[in-house]
């Protein structure tokens, strides 16, 4: 596991945004940032809207789309788009029309195949695991991980008696850069099972970066 630790919640959330800022500057005429759900990247949401940060990002490049939510309402606060909202994006200059919440599979892997071409390369995808090791919306042990052609799919599973949208695999493998927030003592297991080679949702994405706190970095195999 390609993992950086952090000593606590605030250095990896300055950690991430310093990294998100990194990517920003690699990418070429606008920059597509894909985010995730959780609580973990909401810190690094607004340490990235702060006035310490906001005028270091050209947020007119931006394109920010989203990795997985919920099917409720836009203003739900479940809605992973609402989160960001509140955290990100009612706070910074991106133009209103390179915003693009995801609200529908099959319109949003037009979207997706209309603004990248061939594959969904992402200039950065943010990512985040579950206790039981999912990302995005893929479970483990769920059909969706199977998928090899559709970029967004509706899962079958009802998590929570909730149900989803989300990217499947071979569309979060696109990205130019990935990188997992992973915080808390709850984390630490699962970072166990796949730094032992077990294939949970979070393991399974291909070419990651990990920020790690020391609590979830406790699962690391000694080296
Ligand atoms: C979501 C997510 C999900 C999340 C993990 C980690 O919509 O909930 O996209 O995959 O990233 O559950 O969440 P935390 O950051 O809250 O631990």
């Amino acid at each position: 596991m390609n993992a950086r630790v952090l000593p606590d919640t605030e250095a990896l959330a300055r950690a991430s945004a310093e990294l998100v800022l990194e990517a920003e500057a690699a990418a070429g005429e606008r920059f597509a940032i894909c985010l995730t759900g959780g609580s973990t990247p909401q810190a690094t949401h607004r340490l990235l809207a702060s006035d310490e940060y906001r005028g270091r990002a050209d947020w007119s490049r931006w394109h920010v789309f989203l990795g997985d939510e919920r099917r409720v309402p836009l203003d739900d606060p479940r809605s992973n788009y609402f989160n960001a909202r509140q955290s990100l994006l009612d706070h910074v200059p991106i133009p209103a029309g390179q915003i693009h919440p995801l609200t529908d599979a099959d319109q949003y892997e037009g979207l997706l195949r209309a603004f990248f071409g061939e594959a969904p390369r992402f200039d950065l995808l943010m990512l985040g695991m579950g206790d039981d090791g999912h990302t995005a919306s893929l479970f483990p042990g769920s059909v969706s991980l199977l998928e090899s052609e559709r970029w967004v799919i509706a899962p079958p599973d009802v998590v929570q008696g909730m149900s989803r949208l989300t990217l499947t695999l071979p569309a979060l493998d696109a990205a130019r850069r990935t990188v997992f927030l992973v915080a808390g003592a709850a984390k630490a297991d699962p970072i166990r099972r796949i730094s032992a080679g077990e294939q949970l949702p979070a393991g399974m994405v291909q070419g990651a970066e990990w920020l790690l706190d020391e609590a979830a970095a406790a699962g690391l195999a000694p080296v």
